[in-house]
């Protein structure tokens, strides 16, 4: 309990942040079972920002290397090593990717490796290299440059399944749709990004005016790449094979947003690859970003939520405080679409998550949202899939506060209001081979499909 006192009196909270798996679970009840992230927060007054933290807010236009970094599964049994892990993280910079009831993954920036090292030794703490060098698994998660050359100009537009796209290739792609098929796509920017980018919606009907709707994104975190991937997958499935669709798949108005993060989605690409907020600027000249899926007006600021701008999971300075999260807000609120669907698509850890995420509570209707979601992940390993876990997102998760599926649920009154961690558990964390984009794309089908059948139901 010595490190406790180093940041006395301030409290350390540690927060669980994102997805991460482990099939089966675990057995314990006062730590979440998994994340993507885990971060000890520790709440510290403005006043206070140590130097290396205040250091992020200076601009990057150097990309960031990731040379030598590791990602560590660590022996997480006992609190004995829970502290200890605590301390990788406030000591030595460590950010928790994910973790279970016996192990976490740590990712750990080259120049701290000999000092966690050391920790870890001396409390006969043992542990496994995952990623041995992060820069290298960076620079081998997409094709090279000159094989993505030879689909330069296919149809006039860039798009593969076989790689991970920049923006522009992915909005030319949605334009393209909307030229070849007048009939069933249309595309709209409902507004801009923090730095000015489109927030490009694409939108696939037959104009039939009784349809149900359902909104679908990808990208609300910047490094999530396989969730816009996916989500492009799933819009050129529908929209290249529209005929042959049951009537429940053509009988919905499909709204798409690939990109709900532009700004931190190209910056991924160019400066920071585990970049995961939006890019507002430093608010009083401290950290980037906000959280945008902690920015969102149902419970807004409550637990697994931070006011720290220089967190991970900072929520902004208000609900909706974001041109990305209040784009998505005024256009489904104002729109006559008749939303009984909304799916938003993170990574990684596989689970398929429904409300409530602020708390470990559920809605009255739970067990619908249940039985729907444990059908797709059923179909899903049938077909030779990922195994999905299916929960309620507070319980299963984690905690957070200010999710969009929160407020689909709770304002909007949406009743198939979905988050789905993709692939995969761990082994690649967020620098998943573009490989794996099609496998992805076919399982998540499946989760399109169940959801469109059930809103057949209604
Ligand atoms: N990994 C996601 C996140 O941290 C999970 C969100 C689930 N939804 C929620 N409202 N907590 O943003
Ligand atoms: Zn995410």
């Amino acid at each position: 309990m010595k490190f406790y006192a180093v940041f006395s009196p301030v409290i350390l909270t540690v927060i669980v942040l994102l997805s991460l798996c482990v099939p089966g679970g675990t057995g314990l009840s006062t730590v979440p079972r998994n994340s993507d992230v885990l971060i000890v927060d520790p709440d510290i007054p403005t006043e206070a920002i140590p130097d290396d933290v205040a250091q992020q807010s200076v601009p990057v236009d150097e990309p960031v290397s990731y040379e030598g970094a590791q990602l560590w599964r660590v022996d997480f049994d006992d609190q004995r090593k829970k502290n200890a892990v605590a301390e990788l993280q406030a000591k030595f910079d460590g950010a928790m990717w994910a973790f279970n009831a016996t192990s976490v993954d740590i990712f750990l920036k080259h120049p701290k490796l000999a000092g966690a090292r050391k920790l870890l030794r001396r409390a006969k703490i043992s542990f496994d290299v995952v990623i041995d060098n992060m820069q290298r698994a960076i620079e081998q998660e997409n094709p090279p440059k000159d094989q993505l050359e030879l689909w330069e100009n296919r149809d006039g537009h860039h798009m593969t399944w076989t790689a991970y796209h920049r923006l522009n290739d992915i909005h030319e792609w949605m334009e393209y749709l909307g030229k070849t098929y007048p009939d069933l796509c249309s595309t709209k920017s409902i507004g801009k990004s923090f730095q000015g980018r489109d927030m490009k919606v694409l939108r696939i009907s037959n104009g039939n005016p009784s349809n149900s709707a359902v909104w679908i994104d990808g990208g609300i975190h910047a490094r999530e790449w396989i969730s816009p991937a996916t989500v492009t997958y799933i819009i050129n499935h529908l929209v290249e094979e529209w005929d042959e669709q049951p009537e429940y798949i053509r009988n919905i108005d499909w709204y798409v947003l690939p990109v709900h993060n532009p700004d931190g989605y190209e910056f991924t690409h160019q400066y920071d690859r585990l970049w995961r907020k939006n890019r507002r600027s430093a608010i009083y000249g401290r950290c980037a970003g906000v959280d945008l899926n902690r920015n969102w007006g149902h419970k807004w600021g409550g637990q697994g939520s931070s006011k720290q701008p220089c967190s991970e999971i900072f929520a902004g300075s208000g609900a909706f405080s974001e041109p990305e999260t209040k784009a998505v807000q005024s256009f489904m609120q104002t729109s006559a679409a008749n939303w009984k669907g909304f799916l938003t698509f993170h990574s990684y850890g596989q689970y398929i998550l429904y409300p409530w995420g602020y708390d470990r509570t559920v809605p009255s209707d739970h067990e619908d949202l249940k039985r729907v979601g444990d059908e797709a992940a059923q179909r899903m390993k049938k077909l030779g899939g990922a195994q999905y876990t299916v929960g309620p997102s507070g319980d299963t998760l984690y905690p957070a506060s200010g999710g969009s599926d929160d407020w689909a649920r709770g304002v909007m009154n949406i009743k198939y209001a979905y988050t789905v961690e993709l692939r995969d558990t761990g082994r690649h964390g967020f620098v998943l081979p573009a490989s794996q984009i099609q496998p992805s794309g076919e399982e998540s089908l499946l989760f399109i499909d169940s959801i469109a059948s059930a809103i057949s139901k209604l």
